[in-house]
């Protein structure tokens, strides 16, 4: 358990959020784990919001301590459920992290004493950009590319083969005397040239632009069509290896120049240096050629030459003690803040972003910073026409240090955070905390009345993980909301018998056509029909994430008893309120956020008018005639026929509920080889245990 009251993040020191950093990485990973591959969360959503929120602003602070496991650096959910898993045979792990000259050395310092060397014998180490994008494992076997594996946890990845076979620069089969076993490893990245035009794109076919070229290499690579990765150039540059029964040489700078001769991209910035001194200078001499490469790059690795010592070498938890990534510290610059303007979310949170007078930061124009709260604003006496200090690292939003004083303007005033919503004019408050303390945030009161908070629930409506809309993304939904096309949900579908009375068409709107329209329709008709957990995850409760949505669709079924229930459980005590907080998941402040949503009758009303457009399907409804509808299913060990995550779908198609753990209300253990405790808790509960073809005889899909 973490502590009740952290020290807020202003006052961490570097050490302290370094060690926070670790520890948040483990914990939210662990929680990650139990959402997507166990189904079987630890916390509520909002309990682990925080975990991220905390995350997220130790590394506003502090983004040179910004982790390679670090939650904000995985795109969307971390672990993907669509795509098969690989173990790794030899494990993908990190490396060890430097930031100044002095751990540099101190790097070649701990080696010469691990290997007893004496001080004539020189250690020969390599150093080659990092580039910032994500790790893949490439085997071949008798030259063949035969399957392509993320990194995933270091110990299973997922298998995107399919997506990296559209890959120009991976080679499909090696040249030369490639040996008949090798996984090679190396950084799929995007080009900032190819990142930009890819943005252009979807920002024209109004779909989702990406942050950075990394997420955007990591979003085209995890994409379920091949035919999508394909069409998105994403690069490699191979720099380490993973299973090797021969190796072509017994340095790494021989087995690099060997897996160029088989055809392999490798970075030409790679060096052998002979003194710490040299190491320092190639780090200074590609930190300088840092803006001109034209992909990211976040440091410079360091890697042992001699194989042999890197074998005797070997590794301290997760890292070898023969690497070490020299990061590069946070880009900063001077500008003009012009304008504090105010953000309103989906939930009334009212965010002040920094305008700022263009500047380049390491590379990358920057115009918007982030200010965080009105405490920080204060704190840092940050006021509109001062010159401020903006730093920006890796994927984080760029954030305002600090005004240079010199340069402050004579009439510069002191920031009023606006105590209304800047948008609908209702009061913006801050709530108070348990123990007396005012929320950091302050919100907007107006719900539904507000604009601001209605284009941002549309936004979510229709989102990914929600509606899933696809041609209705941020912007369209901005557009068609500011000319009154969309004001609320059930807009959305009665937008195509509106349109074949209106004066103005879709189609001839600009950028739109009949085939984009038609196409835009066909979405939206294909979502007349949703399941109950996308349903409530939609409707934007606060608090209410896609884990609680889930968890409350599995305890109501039908959104008519959920609808019910909350309404009966809106004086917050009785049987409907006890029910509601007896559900696993859902605390104290979960429940109050969805029974004072069903409290309004504005929501009431978007509910109800949505109903008539939309069948919500209740999670059991999905099948009630297979032989396991309404069972509860445990999967435990290797399966062999499908993944962990498709026999949880095809499980929950057919009706069943799927659970990470047995327990007495456990119906079928499917156990699989290698299986463990979960198969004695079978035995203790007298659960029914089966192996996997009996699974397949058994629900008629043998
Ligand atoms: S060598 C034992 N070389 O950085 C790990 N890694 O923290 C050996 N990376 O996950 C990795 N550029 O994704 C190595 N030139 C480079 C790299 C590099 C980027 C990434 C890689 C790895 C992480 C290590």
């Amino acid at each position: 358990m973490r502590r009740k009251a952290p020290t807020p993040v202003e006052d961490l020191t570097i050490m302290e959020a370094s060690a926070e950093l670790a520890e948040l990485a483990g914990e939210i990973a662990r929680h990650d784990r139990a959402y997507f591959e166990q189904d079987a969360p630890i916390i509520p959503d909002a309990e682990y919001d925080v975990l991220r929120q905390r995350n997220e602003a130790i590394e506003a602070r502090f983004p040179e301590l910004i982790r390679e496991d670090s939650p904000s650096r995985r795109v969307g959910a971390g672990v993907v459920e669509k795509f098969g898993k690989v173990r790794h045979a030899v494990p993908m792990l990190s490396l060890a992290n430097g930031f100044s000259d002095e751990d540099a050395s101190d790097f070649v310092g701990r080696i010469r004493r691990f290997l007893n060397l004496d001080d004539a014998q020189p250690v020969d180490i390599t150093a080659e950009p990092k580039i910032d994008g994500l790790s893949i494992s490439l085997r071949y076997e008798n030259r063949k590319l035969v399957q392509a594996a993320t990194r995933g946890d270091g110990f299973e990845g997922e298998n995107v083969t399919a997506n990296v076979m559209t890959i120009a620069q991976v080679p499909k089969r090696l040249k030369g005397d490639a040996p008949e076993i090798v996984e090679v490893r190396g950084e799929i990245y995007m080009s900032h040239a190819d990142f930009a035009a890819l943005n252009d794109r979807q920002a024209q076919a109004g779909e989702k632009v990406f942050a950075n070229p990394r997420n955007a290499a990591a979003g085209s690579l995890r994409q379920l069509d091949s035919a999508i990765t394909a069409a998105r150039p994403l690069r490699f540059f191979a720099y380490a290896w993973g299973e090797a029964p021969v190796l072509p040489a017994d340095t790494q700078m021989g087995v690099i120049e060997a897996f160029a001769s088989w055809g392999l991209p490798t970075n030409p910035l790679m060096k052998l240096c002979g003194s710490v001194e040299e190491l320092l200078a190639h780090y200074r001499l590609i930190e300088s050629q840092r803006a001109e490469l034209g992909y990211d790059i976040d440091g410079v690795v360091y890697k042992v030459n001699r194989l042999d010592w890197q074998q005797r070498l070997g590794f301290v938890s997760r890292s070898p003690r023969w690497g070490l990534a020299h990061k590069f510290s946070a880009e900063k610059a001077m500008t003009v803040l012009e304008k504090i303007d105010i953000q309103v979310g989906r939930t009334g949170a009212l965010t002040p972003v920094a305008r700022l007078k263009p500047v380049t930061v390491g590379g990358v124009v920057v115009t918007n910073a982030t200010l965080h709260n009105e405490d920080e604003i204060a704190r840092k006496d940050i006021r509109e026409g001062d010159t401020v200090i903006v730093q920006r690292a890796g994927d984080v939003i760029p954030q305002i240090l600090g005004f240079v004083a010199e340069k402050r303007p004579v009439d510069a005033k002191p920031y009023h955070f606006p105590q209304e919503c800047p948008v609908c004019q209702s009061h913006a408050v801050r709530e108070e905390r348990a123990g007396g303390k005012l929320d950091a945030v302050r919100r907007c009161t107006g719900g539904l009345i507000c604009a601001a908070q209605r284009v941002e629930r549309l936004k979510h409506f229709a989102s990914r993980n929600a509606f899933d809309i696809e041609g209705l993304g941020d912007k369209i939904i901005a557009e068609f909301y500011a000319d009154e096309l969309i004001q609320w949900p059930h807009d959305i579908f009665t937008l195509e018998a509106r349109d074949k009375g209106a004066l103005k068409r879709l189609k001839n709107r600009e950028g739109w056509g009949e085939a984009s329209v038609a196409k835009l329709f066909e979405a939206i008709d294909q979502r007349r029909s949703i399941a109950l957990d996308r349903f409530i995850f939609a409707l934007g409760i606060r608090h209410v994430g896609e884990t609680t949505a889930r968890a409350l669709a599995r305890a109501y079924g039908t959104v008519a008893h959920f609808h019910e229930q909350m309404i009966a459980a809106g004086p917050m005590e009785g049987d409907a309120w006890n029910e509601l907080n007896a559900i696993d998941g859902i605390g104290e402040v979960v429940a109050e956020a969805v029974v004072q949503f069903f409290g309004e009758p504005h929501n009431r009303d978007v509910v109800d008018e949505l109903l008539k457009h939309v069948t919500v399907t209740s999670l059991e409804a999905r099948s009630t005639t297979s032989p396991v509808a309404g069972k509860t299913v445990v999967f435990t060990g290797a399966l062999e026929r499908m993944t962990r995550d498709e026999a949880k779908a095809m499980a929950e198609r057919l009706g069943a509920k799927v659970s990470g753990s047995v327990s007495k209300k456990t119906d079928l253990l499917v156990a699989g080889p290698g299986a463990g405790s979960k198969l004695k808790d079978a035995e203790k509960y007298g659960v029914e245990v089966i192996d996997e073809n009996a699974w397949f005889e058994r629900v008629g899909e043998a």
